[in-house]
Parts: structure tokens; C-alpha cells; sequence
């Protein structure tokens, strides 16, 4: 395979961003960290899960139920088969937009095996109709199902095994309250800094078999934007490069080369990252602008610029939000070489 039979478009269109498709997903399971002492970061939440687990370990009993919130990428799906792994139970899997209506959370929930985890993606998604269902199955471990319709509609309760619902959501804000509530323990991902990205692109460099050079595992952490799924995409781009060009060890300087020939900058911004920004602070001279707009005119929907985009521009100091809408930052206009100008400017 030669460098120009790379499908470049199709790579650069999606290099950084934070969600997968299908076939990511199949190919991420490899990865994946197996118990909380692989996962690495989220300092806190981990100390904090260790003492839940732990605590329903030494009891001999399931754990409580747990919301893992945070962007895409960052390890809530990682977490929910870890926690299956480290209570030893099995662990069941579905999401939100699946289950439609109230008998297929119905169906899942008698199906479980005593101590099963549960794990719903997507949490926010979920109906209220399921939401009624889930209730009662997550507080007292029964579920209330109607037979018949009309005046001889009878309800009958089932007794459900003991099991940990494991709930994930990129927005926590759009979680019904009664059901945040009924879970015990809530942890909130962060994006990571690049001390803990190298660790994880040297992890899977041994895992892909890639050799890296010395620096070449924080030349890639530092453009991952924060997000583990992204270092390792870059990863597995960077080990492409290397393959046609028939290098066998990745040195820095190689990492840069195969990042830029993908579009990806020294910040770890793409071309709708810039799209964004340069739309704030040209076409928008500055002043601030709704998300409705913004993403129109990028062309993406609201969601995709709230959730996969905002974050690290937020973080990384370029994008601002202000009560009147997105203002690009004077760090903006530095990188895209532009001159800052009045307006919304923060
Ligand atoms: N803390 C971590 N340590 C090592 N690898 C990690 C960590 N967190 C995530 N990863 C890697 O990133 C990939 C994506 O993680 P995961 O699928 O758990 O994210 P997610 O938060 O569930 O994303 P989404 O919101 O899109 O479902 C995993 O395959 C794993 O290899
Ligand atoms: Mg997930």
C-alpha cells in the first residue's frame, strides 16, 4: 500500500473526534483496561469506586447502583465492564434509544442473574415510560407489570435478583432527577492531562506492538485533546504512516510528520475545530453567538459541536461561553494567526 492509496479525506474527517462508530468500537474492545489498576487517571473517581466495590465485596453483597457522566471517550463503558470484573459478576449491555418501551426493560430485568451488572449507555435517553419501570426494579428489586387492559387490568409483582445498574451519560444535566437520585454514587469523568496520555499510548503501543520512540507516545498525547479514544486513534493512525512508509520505529519527528499529513495541529485541533473558530472570530467578527447558529453554520448538528467539540475548546482556553452565546478567545485569534479584535473578546 502506498501513502496516496491511504483514504486521507475519509482518515482526517474524523481523526479527532471524540465519539467512534461501530467498527471503533469493535476494534477499542482490545484496548479496553481490565481492572481499575489498569485505568489510568481519574484519580478520585477510581479511589472512590474502589472504596463502593470494596465495601459491597467485604459485605458480600452487590454494589450500589452507578452514574458514570463525562464526554465521549473518556472510559464510562471501560469502567461499567470493570466493575463487572472486579465484583466478579456478569455484566449485561444495552443503551437508552434501545429499549423503546417499558416491556424491554422488563424483559432484560427478569433475565438478570443474581448479582448481574446492568449496564444502559446512554442513560438520558431513556423513555419516561422505561424510567416508571426502572423505579421500583432499582430501589426494592421488584418490578410491577399490568396483565390485561381495561377493567380487569390486574397488577402483579415480580421479585428481580439483587443487581448494580450502571448507568452512562455524556449529559448529566438531561438525566430525569428522580432517577439520578436513585443512584448511589455519581462520578463525573474529566478530560486527562498528557502525563496520563502517554502512559495510555505507551500501553497501547505494546498491545499494537508499535514501537515508539523516546517522546513519540507525548507527541501524540499531547494532541489527543484530553481523550483516551482519541490518543489511541492517533495511534493507530501514526502506526499506519509508519507501516507504508515501511518504518519500523516511530521517532518524534515521525509522529509530527503522520499527525500533520492527517490534519491534526500541534493543539490536537481539526478542521471543524478551526472551522469553529474561525467562524467566531471572522465571520462572527467577534461578537458572541448562539449554539443553533454556530453549528449551522458549520455545518454539524448542536449536540456534535456541545459534546465532542466544546469541551476541549473550553478547556484548551480558545472558546468561551458567555451568557449571550460562544466568543472566540484572544488565544484563538493567536493560533489561527489572526489579529484580535473588540467585540465579545474575553
Ligand atoms: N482511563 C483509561 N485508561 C486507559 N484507556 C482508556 C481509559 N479510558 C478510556 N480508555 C480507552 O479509550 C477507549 C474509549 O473508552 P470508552 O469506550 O470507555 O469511552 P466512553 O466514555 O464509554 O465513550 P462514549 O461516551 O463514546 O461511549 C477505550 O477503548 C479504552 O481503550
Ligand atoms: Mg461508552
Amino acid at each position: 500500500m502506498s501513502r496516496r492509496e491511504i483514504d486521507l479525506e475519509g482518515l482526517s474527517a474524523t481523526v479527532v473526534t471524540p465519539t467512534a462508530n461501530e467498527s471503533e468500537r469493535r476494534a477499542e474492545v482490545s484496548l479496553r483496561p481490565n481492572s481499575l489498576q489498569e485505568f489510568v487517571g481519574q484519580r478520585e473517581l477510581v479511589q472512590h469506586l474502589e472504596i463502593v466495590l470494596g465495601s459491597a465485596r467485604a459485605r458480600g453483597q452487590v454494589s450500589d447502583h452507578l452514574l458514570f457522566a463525562g464526554p465521549p471517550g473518556l472510559g464510562k463503558t471501560s469502567l461499567a465492564s470493570i466493575v463487572a470484573s472486579e465484583m466478579g459478576s456478569g455484566l449485561r449491555i444495552t443503551s437508552g434509544p434501545v429499549l423503546a418501551r417499558p416491556g424491554d426493560i422488563a424483559a432484560l430485568l427478569t433475565d438478570l442473574q443474581d448479582g448481574d451488572v446492568l449496564f444502559i449507555d446512554e442513560i438520558h435517553r431513556l423513555s419516561r415510560a422505561v424510567e416508571e419501570v426502572l423505579y421500583p426494579a432499582m430501589e426494592d428489586h421488584r418490578l410491577d407489570v399490568m396483565i390485561g387492559r381495561g377493567p380487569s387490568a390486574r397488577s402483579i409483582r415480580l421479585e428481580l435478583p439483587n443487581f448494580t445498574l450502571v448507568g452512562a451519560t455524556t449529559r448529566t444535566g438531561l438525566v430525569a432527577a428522580p432517577l439520578r437520585d436513585r443512584f448511589g454514587f455519581i462520578g463525573q469523568l474529566d478530560l486527562y492531562d498528557s502525563g496520563e496520555l502517554e502512559i495510555i499510548v505507551a500501553r497501547s503501543a505494546v498491545l499494537l506492538e508499535v514501537s515508539l520512540g523516546t517522546g513519540a507516545a507525548g507527541v501524540i498525547a499531547r494532541r489527543s485533546r484530553g481523550t483516551p479514544r482519541i490518543a489511541n486513534r492517533l495511534l493507530r493512525r501514526v502506526r499506519d504512516y509508519a507501516a507504508v512508509e515501511g518504518i519500523a520505529m516511530v521517532t518524534s519527528d515521525i509522529a509530527e510528520t503522520a499527525l500533520t499529513l492527517f490534519g491534526v495541529d500541534h493543539f490536537g485541533l481539526d478542521k471543524i475545530d478551526r472551522r469553529i473558530l474561525g467562524l467566531l472570530c471572522d465571520q462572527f467578527s467577534s461578537q458572541p453567538v448562539g449554539l443553533t447558529t454556530l453549528a449551522h453554520a458549520c455545518g454539524e448538528e448542536p449536540s456534535t459541536i456541545e459534546d465532542a467539540y466544546e469541551p476541549f475548546l473550553l478547556r484548551a482556553g480558545l472558546l468561551a461561553r458567555t451568557p449571550r452565546g460562544r466568543v472566540a478567545t484572544e488565544k484563538a485569534f493567536h493560533h489561527l494567526g489572526l489579529q484580535p479584535r473588540g467585540g465579545g473578546l474575553v
